[in-house]
Parts: structure tokens; sequence; C-alpha cells
């Protein structure tokens, strides 16, 4: 059983270069494919796509890239390092292409994006580029490097959802499931690669995403996270998006959102991520509205200085941001919420950097990813600023903000010592079989001892006992 300990759903350390399982296809055609994926849960998402169109051709997973004779790397482009990885992972590849010529080596995902062909020329046991809006075309690119050629599909499009495709769910706890509502993204942050690398934005049919929920649901499945790179932009029509007449044949996110927590109370909803210009009080209402709509938002803040806010091109400022988590604090006291940090963007003073910390303190995040910035080829950034902080000066500021958040999750899971939360059991807790783990409605993971009474895949009610730094402990009641 696979176990998520840390409590980030969009980028989560643990799971990175994670491979899809052995699964086998309805009729074999006797070719073994194997899936390795980096970066956000979109990019783990995609995978489980591409593995459900190939398994279609016949195609069986493998978890071991040495009997495989298709190998998949599905890259993100995020920062700097994430590319690295990748290029070091591509080099043990090598060594076995080496025995075994017949391999097909392929690079999907944001990487293959931005670099196209180039791939090509720069890793030469590449053999096939694809990018995320082109893997329904996977099949005949194989076939073409079958023949002894080289492929490259990195067509971008405005429709692609994938929504009549159902993921298969290699790599599930049986459990939690994530359901993509959305792709792209039309946000121009100055920092990012994405609105490059995935292409504009669209949404998918909410009845598709609807049913998905349905049927994991019937499945076992108790709870669905909806991902998207700004789920509250979500809107979709029947008629195309501008064309809709009425608003009664629109969908936007809080409709979505209700949509989903219908299906059952038993479901739980979660949702990633919030982008603070789009996040609107009917959102935060209808979550209120729904007990099985989990109250945690990830609301990246990136600076908490206006000016650098704005250099960002994050169209938000500080007094903004601010009043969009006091409505949160209004309208769902016990909500969670954590954030995404840069620090070291370009210009960036050390007052600027008080305001990061500032910010901090006015919040109190659950939960922070702090990154220290990464130039982006082709990013506005990239073009029109300089990348001029030392890296000295960039590791010591992120340092403050880590230390500050340290003490910020631990305040807030000291808060719930005492308390009783409501847990969904995902199975035995990492470091022993004596005990269960599971995550609050906050998103808090929650460690307590196994009892007969007890089963994954149901709710528990527990009594907070205490806390480490990460973790509540406590006991069923
Ligand atoms: N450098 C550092 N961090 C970045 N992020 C996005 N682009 C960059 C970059 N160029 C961070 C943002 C975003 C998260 C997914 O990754 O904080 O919210
Ligand atoms: Fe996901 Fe962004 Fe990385 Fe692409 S670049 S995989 S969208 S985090």
């Amino acid at each position: 059983m696979i176990e998520l300990q840390l409590q980030d759903k969009t980028h989560d350390e643990s799971r990175q270069g994670e491979a899809l399982v052995v699964e086998k296809p309805k009729t074999s055609n006797g070719r073994k494919l194997y899936i390795e994926s980096y970066g956000c849960q979109m990019n783990f998402a995609d995978s489980e796509i591409v593995a459900s169109i190939l398994m279609d051709q016949g195609f069986e997973t493998t978890g071991n890239y040495f009997d495989a004779d298709v190998v998949f790397i599905n890259t993100c482009s995020i920062r700097d390092n994430a590319e690295q990885r990748v290029r070091n992972r591509l080099k043990q590849f090598e060594s076995v292409k080496k025995s075994k010529p017949g391999m097909v080596v392929g690079v999907l995902g944001c990487m293959a994006e931005r670099l196209k062909a180039k791939f090509l020329e720069e890793e030469h046991l590449v053999d096939v580029v694809v990018g995320p809006d082109a893997y329904r075309d996977l099949p005949q690119l194989i076939g073409r490097v079958d023949e002894g050629a080289k492929a490259v599909n990195v067509l971008l499009s405005r429709e692609e959802t994938y929504a009549d495709i159902s993921p298969v769910r290699l790599n599930s706890n049986g459990i939690t499931a994530f359901i993509s509502i959305m792709r792209g993204c039309d946000n121009m942050c100055s920092f990012c690669v994405v609105p490059f690398t995935r292409g504009r934005e669209r949404s998918r049919d909410p009845f598709s995403i609807v049913a998905e929920a349905r049927d994991l649901f019937e499945k076992g499945y108790k709870e669905v996270t909806l991902l998207g790179q700004n789920v509250d932009s979500y809107k979709w029509s029947a008629k195309g998006e501008e064309a809709a007449a009425t608003d009664a044949d629109k969908v936007d996110f809080a409709q979505l959102l209700a949509m989903v927590a219908e299906v059952s109370p038993e479901l739980r909803v979660r949702f990633s991520t919030s982008h603070p210009k789009d996040i609107t009080d009917e959102v935060l209402y209808t979550m209120g509205r729904h007990d099985n709509i989990c109250k945690y938002i990830h609301l990246p803040v990136q600076s908490g200085n206006s000016r650098i806010l704005e250099l960002m091109n994050r169209t938000y400022d500080r007094e903004w941001y601010m009043n969009r988590v006091d409505a949160i604090r209004r309208i769902l006291p016990e909500c969670g919420i954590s954030t995404d940090i840069i620090t070291g963007f370009c210009s960036e003073t050390e007052a600027e950097h008080q305001d990061t910390l500032s910010m901090m303190d006015y919040v109190k995040y659950d939960f922070a990813y702090n990154f220290i910035y990464s130039e982006r080829p082709g990013t506005l950034a990239a073009r029109k600023l300089t990348d001029d902080i030392p890296e000295d000066i960039k590791k010591r500021r992120l340092s403050e903000i880590m230390d500050k958040q340290r003490e910020h999750s631990h305040y807030q899971l000291q808060k719930m010592v005492g308390r009783t939360v409501r847990v969904l059991i995902e199975g035995f807790s990492r470091k022993s079989e004596q005990d269960y783990c599971g995550r609050s409605d906050q998103n808090a993971m929650v460690v307590f001892p196994v009892e007969p009474h007890l089963t994954p895949g149901t709710y528990a009610d527990i009594l907070v006992e205490r806390c480490t730094t990460a973790t509540l402990i406590g006991r069923s009641i």
C-alpha cells in the first residue's frame, strides 16, 4: 500500500521518480511499458492517462525498467534542479539501452514541451519527445520509432482535456484519488514556465468529472482531490466558454465543488491549487455548506511584498492577499491554509524579505513549500529582469523562512491537542504496523493505534493527545 506522509498534494517529494506498478491489459501485444513521473500531481495523473492509452493498445505496465520495451519519463521544468534530476535519470537508462537496442526511450511532459526536438540532439538515447497535450498520438509515435525514426509531437491544444479517458489508478491505495478538472494556465506569473509547457487554460466537462468521482466512490474510494493549476478559474459552458447564453449553461468552480460533494456525504472532496486573485467568497460558502468538502486551502502567496508581487505579475498585492485570508478566517474559522513562497526573486531587498516573514506571522500557515528563485528560460522574468540575488543570500533567506514555518506548523498542530478530529484511515503508519494513519479535515497527518473496530477506508474520531513537528498523535474514541 502506498502511503503519502508529506502534506503536499501538489509536489510530493516522496513520490518524485515513482514508477507505475504492474498491470495487465485485456489483450496483450507482448510489450511492456515503464513510466516514471516527476513534478506536480498533474503529471502523476497524466502518467495514468498515458498508461490507459497504451494499455488499450495491449501494453502491460511494469515497475522495473530493465524489463521494459518502452521506457517513459514524465518530466517537470518548474526549477532547474527538477530538470537536472531528469537528466541524471536518463544517464542511468542509457546503460540499459546499450544492452537492449530495441528499447524505446521517451520523454513526456513539461521538459519535452520546453525543449522540443532539441532533446533529441542533447540526449542521444531519446527516441520520442511528447508534450502534455499529445498523449493520444503515442501509439502512432511509438510505431514510427519501431520503424527506425525518431518522433516528436509537442503540439499544444486549446481543447484537449482527456475527459473521455479513464486513468488507470495503478499506484493507488484504493482510498484517495486525484481527478484533473482542467489543464494549462492563463496566468502569466513572470517566474513560471507552466504557461509555456502546458498551454492555454481549458476546463473539463463537469459531467465527466462527476461521473469519474461517482465511479471512484462506487469502487470504494473515500476521497477525491480536484486538480488544476488554478482551480478557482474553472469555467465550463455547454455552448463553449464565451457563447453561453444564460447562467444555467455555465458551471464555475463553486458549482463544480458542490456537484462533486453531492456524489455522497461519505466522499471527501479536496482541491488544489487556489489562486489568491480568483478565490471567491462563493467558493468559501460552498465549502461551509458541505461537511465533506475539507476545510483546507492551498493559497500560494509567493511573496509578502507588493512591489515583488507586481514584478512577479501575480495581479494582487499584500493587502488583497490579507483580505482573502481574512475572508477564509471569517467564513471558515477552522480552515487550514498552506502556501508556496519563492525567496530571492529578482531585486528583492532585505526589507521586502521581511515583508514575507511578516505575512507568515499574519497568516500562521499550517504548512508552506518554500523555494529559492530559479530563473527559467523564456519566462518574462528571464527576459526582463536580472536574477541578481547572490546564492548565499537566497539560502539565508530561505532558512529564515523555513525556521519560521516550523514554528507556525507546530503552533497549528499544538492547537489541536485535546480536541477530537475526524480522520479518513489510509493504512498503517510509515513507522509501524501497530499504528494507523490518516488525515484530518485540515490535512494534518494523524497517527493512532490500530484497534479491531478500525479499518482503512473508513472514518474514525481521534482524540489528539500530543503532536510532533509534523504529526498529530492520538487514539480512537
Ligand atoms: N523558481 C522557484 N520556484 C518556482 N515556482 C514556480 N516557478 C518557480 C521558479 N522559477 C514555485 C511557485 C509555485 C510552485 C509550484 O513552484 O511557488 O507556486
Ligand atoms: Fe507540473 Fe509545473 Fe512541473 Fe509541469 S513544470 S510538471 S506543470 S510543476
